[in-house]
C-alpha cells in the first residue's frame, strides 16, 4: 500500500521551510500581478485623449502578457504543493501594489502609474531573487523570477518611452 501522505507532498529536494517560503513569495507576487492586470484593464477601458488608440492597444498587450504571467505564477505555487489564492479578497490582502478606486487619471498619469508599478515589481523581484540566493535556494524558482524581472523591466521601458517622448 502506497503512503498517500508522502505522495501528496512534492518531493523536490527542498525542505518544508524552503518549499512553503517560496510558495509565500509567489502568493504575494500573484496578488501584485492581479492588481496590475486589473489596473491595465481599467486604463485600457478608460484612457482618453489624442494618444487613446496607441495606449488602448499597448495596455491590452500588457494585460494579455500579464494573464500569461499570472497563470505561470499560480501554477508554480501548486507545484510546491500549496493551494494558489484565487479570490479577489485574498489578492487584496496579499498585494503590495495599490489601487485608486473612482479615480480616472489623464493618459500621461496612467502611463506614469503603470511605470511605477512595473518598476516596484522589478525591485521586489530583485529582492526575491536575493532571498532565494541566501535562504530559499531553488534554481528553478530563481530562473523563473529572473525571467519575470526581465519581462517587467521591458514592459516598464515600453511605457516609460511614452513619457520621455512627451506624447502621452
Ligand atoms: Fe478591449
Amino acid at each position: 500500500m502506497v503512503n498517500t501522505t508522502l505522495q501528496l507532498t512534492p518531493q523536490l529536494g527542498l525542505s518544508d521551510e524552503v518549499r512553503l517560503g517560496l510558495a509565500d513569495i509567489f502568493k504575494r507576487l500573484l496578488a501584485d500581478e492581479m492588481v496590475l492586470y486589473t489596473k491595465l484593464r481599467n486604463y485600457h477601458w478608460n484612457v482618453t485623449g489624442p494618444t487613446f488608440a496607441m495606449l488602448h492597444e499597448l495596455f491590452e498587450e500588457q494585460y494579455t502578457e500579464l494573464a500569461d504571467v499570472i497563470d505561470d505564477i499560480a501554477e508554480r505555487i501548486r507545484q510546491y504543493g500549496v493551494m494558489a489564492p484565487g479570490t479577489l479578497a485574498e489578492f487584496q490582502q496579499l498585494a503590495r501594489l495599490s489601487e485608486h478606486p473612482g479615480e480616472y487619471p489623464d493618459a500621461r498619469t496612467m502611463v506614469a502609474n503603470l511605470v511605477a508599478d512595473h518598476e516596484a515589481l522589478v525591485r521586489t523581484l530583485r529582492e526575491n531573487e536575493e532571498t532565494m540566493d541566501d535562504d530559499y535556494e531553488d534554481v528553478g524558482a530563481q530562473d523563473f523570477v529572473t525571467g519575470l524581472l526581465q519581462r517587467h523591466q521591458k514592459m516598464a521601458w515600453l511605457l516609460r518611452a511614452h513619457l520621455e517622448g512627451g506624447a502621452a
